[in-house]
């Protein structure tokens, strides 16, 4: 994951464009929307006394969504833009309880044992620097983006986020890195959906603003969209399988 990429993206559509240019597209869940199955396991270990770490935090429109269910929660990023973009929206907002700092996930100046919840939404995992940020019997939140997310466009433009990684398990490879740090695993499970765009502009447009190709270009790779729009087109519209990983883990009481 670059920084530059994102402040380019931050520029471009004023925040990160995942929600924010957000294209019209069907989703279809056969095991449950990930992204609400995520929020939900968040706020069940939320609390008016529970202090947070927004860990890539973008421009922040998520910590802002959730601010009123915690007491604090700090957004570290590494993109400026982005930051100041979350800055801004807390001046209109007046969001009190919510700071942003520039920093590095992997390598904080918070003290140990500062944060009872640390979540990161499709951003940074550094789970040493969480476990060390972590109070005894904090929980780490994650939602991310799984080794088979969007394989098909991936292999017909022949590049992309996690290319060629197809067989490496997203949801192993962090479990067993959790407990080899010394988390209890609370939760893991894997999300297959679809994804369907009504039409080639809204997928070039959703393309432009999200990390899948981070060096997405419209006019360079038009005879690669054209090729999957006209392999992926269905009645529904065009389908986008996606691939996301839920992850709760617990820093043990002992
Ligand atoms: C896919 S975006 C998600 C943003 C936000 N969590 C959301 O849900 O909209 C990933 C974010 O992680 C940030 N990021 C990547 N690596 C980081 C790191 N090591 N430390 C802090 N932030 C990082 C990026 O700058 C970017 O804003």
């Amino acid at each position: 994951m670059t920084t530059n990429f994102y402040d380019k993206v931050a520029k471009k559509f004023g925040g990160y464009a995942y929600g924010k240019s957000h294209v019209e597209h069907l989703s279809k869940y056969p095991n449950g929307d990930p992204e609400k199955i995520f929020k939900t396991k968040l706020l069940s270990l939320a609390g008016k006394n529970k202090i947070a770490l927004d860990a890539g935090c973008g421009d922040g429109k998520f910590a802002f969504q959730i601010a009123r269910h915690f007491l604090s929660i700090t957004g570290i990023d590494l993109s400026k833009e982005l930051l100041e973009i979350a800055r801004q929206k807390q001046k209109i907002l007046k969001t009190k309880n919510v700071t942003f700092e520039f920093q590095d996930a992997s390598k904080t100046s918070f003290s140990n044992k500062s944060f009872d919840v640390i979540f990161s939404r499709r951003g940074p995992t550094p789970f040493s620097e969480f476990y060390r940020l972590l109070k005894i019997g904090g929980y780490f939140v994650g939602i991310n983006i799984g080794e088979q997310d969007c394989q098909d466009i991936k292999e017909i433009f022949g590049r992309g986020q996690g290319f060629g990684q197809w067989n490496n398990s997203r949801l192993e490879k962090d479990k067993q890195e959790l407990k080899s740090l010394g988390f209890e695993i609370v939760f893991t499970q894997n999300y297959f959906y679809n994804e369907y765009y009504s039409s080639y502009e809204d997928l070039d447009l959703f393309l432009q603003g999200v990390p899948i190709f981070e060096d997405f270009d419209s006019k360079k790779d038009k005879k690669y969209l054209e090729k999957y729009v006209s392999k992926f087109m269905t009645e529904k519209g065009i389908k986008f399988p996606r691939h996301r990983v839920v992850l709760v883990a617990k820093k043990p009481n002992k």
